[in-house]
Order: structure tokens, then C-alpha cells, then sequence
């Protein structure tokens, strides 16, 4: 089903989605409580997931409607989140060029289909884009909203910066020294390459609105590796493009920045519904400068790994700073850990839902 829009800033697509806190707090209402979702909530730290994920890969299970319909609802099965995150990966936006990765057990994802070579790359790159190759996430997004009912369903995408890294680098790295370089010696081609993979954003996150998600969110992971006029120039700008561009569609659009603490006026200015940050930036205080702003965070994911009674602590301390704004949705700063117990997951959720 295709979403009813209204010209006023109303988000819901459904009657039963008008009772969602999570739209609520996107839309500046009052919520009884927070809602909360946590980033890669469907994950390894499951058992549920482990075991399917015993039987495929990462890549085939994102790949299958079946597969990632299933993985994408078992934490809301769980534990009751207010969101329900599309189970998929920022890199999967090159297969319109017919670049792929693997995800390599340990090492994390590897891009493949062309040489190292930045030239090999670009001529991909610059073949006209076939969508269609999309159409697995699509459809898991209309599955998805015949069995989520009441819960909203995020769409995603990388910001252009953070996947360029992985697209030149061709893997993860510490601190992705190689598309640095390039941008120091050939500023114009990584330019090139950005306005790509935006206008090929902007395409995916309409096609996911029109499939039916319900808010999305732009992951924007490496973006504060750049620093200065080199930040705004090669990240920044291209997550206002997309923004703008989405915008018109009228659904809410989270932008996580991680280690952007010292950028916060420069992501406001991106105009975003939620601002998403890490457990660097102090929530109380952006709300106190930007009351209009919702936010979304921000319990270290490492502290939820390794005390129930720290992450119990924070998770108050973090609630009770935002216990006055009706614009707070309560998250971790980063993905969820493979290895943390469920017994703190369930005592933080727990928590948020007494409120
Ligand atoms: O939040 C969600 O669960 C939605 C789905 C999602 C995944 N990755 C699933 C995933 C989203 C939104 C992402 C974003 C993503 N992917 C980012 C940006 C956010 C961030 O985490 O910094 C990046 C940089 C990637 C690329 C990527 N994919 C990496 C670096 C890894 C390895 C991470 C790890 O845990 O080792 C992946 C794999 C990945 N993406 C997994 C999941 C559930 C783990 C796959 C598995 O082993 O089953």
C-alpha cells in the first residue's frame, strides 16, 4: 500500500500507525514515554538470528524477501520495538552499477566487480543504473508492511561520504587514508563519484518511500574523519542534496552522524527531522539550544555490553535529561554489539517501556 500523504507535516500512513510514539516524537507530540528502536537491533546478538544466519550469509539473507522479512521482525517480536528497521546494508546502493560485496567472516564487507583502480571504478559508475536490481529490498519493504501492522518501518542509506570510503577502499579501514589522498589529488573525480552515489540515494530512498516505509535514516559513520571545509565540501553538502530531495516526499528523515560532537550546529543546519548522535554529544544540551529539534539517542553501546546495572544507570541519567521535551527517541550511539547479553537488552527496553 502506497502512503497517504497530507499537505500538513503528517506522517502516518495508516490509521493503526496513528498510534505510533515513534512518528509522534518524529512529529513534535506528546509521547507517554519514549519510544525506543536500537541501530542493527536485528543482529548477531540473537539467538533467533544466529541460527538462520548458521544457514546462510549475511549477503543471501539480505538478498531474500523470505529471509530478511523474517530477520527484520524478530526483534520487534522480542522486545516490543517502537521502529522496525528494513534488515539490509548501506552498500548494497552500487548493484545498480553491478558492484557487489561479500562480507568476510571477521574481516567485514568486500567490495568486488572491479580493479583497485579508482578509473575502473568510476567507468562502472558512470553506466547507466539499473534499479531493477532492486527490487529484493522492495519487496521485503511490502511484505514487511503487511505483517508490521502498527509498528513504522525505517528505510536507510549511507551518506554518500561514508560509502565512497568502503567503495575506494574496497573494505573497512581504521581511518580510510586512500579516498583522503584522493580527495587531496584529484578532488574533482571524488566530487564525480559523490554526485553519483547521491542521485542514486535520492532514487533509493523515494523507492523505498513509495514501497511504503514509513521515516528513513542516513547513515552517516565516517563523515568526521574530514575536517574543516574538506567536511562540508565532500560529506556535508551531499547529505543536504539528499535531503532536499526528500523532503517533498513529507516523511520524517533521521540523520545519524557519529563522532560529530563538535559539528552539531552544522548538522542542524541540514534541517533533518531527528538528529541522531553518538554518546559523545550531550542530548540535554542540543535540546536546550534547539527545543524544535527531535533527537535520538545515545546509550554507549559498549557500556550495553558490559554492565546491566552501567547501562540501566546511563539509560536513566538519559531519560530523565529528556524527560521535558516531547522530540526524544531513546537509542544506542551506534549499532548494538554481536556479543551483548540479551538479559541488558531486555533491562533497558524494559525501563523505557515502565516510563
Ligand atoms: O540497523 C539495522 O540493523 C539495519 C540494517 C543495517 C545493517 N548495516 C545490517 C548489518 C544498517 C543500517 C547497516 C548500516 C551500515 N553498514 C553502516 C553504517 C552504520 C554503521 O554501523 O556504522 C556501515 C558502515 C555498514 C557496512 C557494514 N556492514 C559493516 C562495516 C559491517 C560489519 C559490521 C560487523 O558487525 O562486523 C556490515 C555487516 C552488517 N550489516 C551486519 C548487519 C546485521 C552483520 C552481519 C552478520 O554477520 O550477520
Amino acid at each position: 500500500m502506497l502512503p497517504l500523504f497530507s499537505k500538513q507535516t503528517i506522517w502516518y500512513s495508516s490509521e493503526m500507525e496513528k498510534n505510533s510514539l515513534f512518528l509522534d516524537a518524529c512529529n513534535g507530540k506528546n509521547t507517554k514515554r519514549p519510544p525506543i528502536w536500537f541501530m542493527r537491533q536485528a543482529g548477531r546478538y540473537l539467538p533467533e538470528y544466529q541460527a538462520l544466519r548458521s544457514k546462510h550469509t549475511f549477503v543471501e539473507m539480505i538478498h531474500t524477501p523470505e529471509l530478511a522479512h523474517e530477520v527484520t521482525l524478530q526483534p520487534i517480536k522480542r522486545y516490543g520495538f517502537d521502529a522496525a528497521i528494513l534488515y539490509s546494508d548501506i552498500l548494497v546502493i552500487a548493484e545498480p552499477f553491478d558492484i557487489y560485496f561479500d562480507f568476510i567472516e571477521g574481516k567485514g564487507p568486500q567490495l568486488r566487480n572491479y580493479d583497485d583502480d579508482i578509473h575502473d571504478l568510476m567507468n562502472k559508475l558512470t553506466a547507466a543504473p539499473n534499479f531493477d536490481v532492486f527490487s529484493y529490498v522492495y519487496e521485503t519493504i511490502r511484505e514487511l508492511k503487511l505483517s508490521l501492522k502498527s509498528t513504522p518501518l525505517l528505510g536507510f542509506s549511507g551518506s554518500p561520504f561514508t560509502v565512497a570510503c568502503y567503495l575506494i577502499e574496497k573494505q573497512s579501514s581504521k581511518t580510510f587514508s586512500t579516498i583522503k589522498s584522493l580527495i587531496e589529488e584529484s578532488p574533482d573525480l571524488v566530487h564525480k563519484l559523490l554526485k553519483i552515489l547521491t542521485d542514486t540515494t535520492i532514487q533509493h530512498l523515494k523507492n523505498q518511500i513509495n514501497s511504503g516505509v514509513n521515516a528513513v535514516q542516513i547513515f552517516d559513520t565516517w563523515g568526521a574523519i574530514l575536517e574543516g571545509d574538506l567536511y562540508h565540501s565532500f560529506s556535508l553538502n551531499y547529505i543536504q542534496q539528499i535531503i532536499k530531495a526528500i523532503k517533498p516526499l513529507n516523511i520524517p528523515i533521521i540523520v545519524y552522524s557519529k563522532n560529530t560532537h563538535q559539528r552539531i550546529n552544522d548538522l542542524i543546519s541540514l534541517n533533518p527531522t531527528v538528529l541522531s548522535v553518538d554518546w559523545n554529544s550531550s542530548l540535554d544540551k542540543i535540546a536546550e539550544d534547539y527545543p524544535a529539534l527531535c533527537l535520538q539517542g545515545n546509550l554507549n553501546p559498549h557500556i550495553l555490553h558490559d554492565s546491566k546495572e552501567e547501562a540501566l544507570l546511563q539509560a536513566k541519567t538519559i531519560c530523565n535529561e529528556m524527560k521535558d521535551s516531547q522530540r526524544f527517541i531513546f537509542n544506542l550511539g551506534h549499532g548494538i554489539l554481536p556479543k551483548t547479553p540479551l538479559s541488558h537488552v531486555e533491562a533497558v527496553v524494559n525501563y523505557v517501556k515502565s516510563l
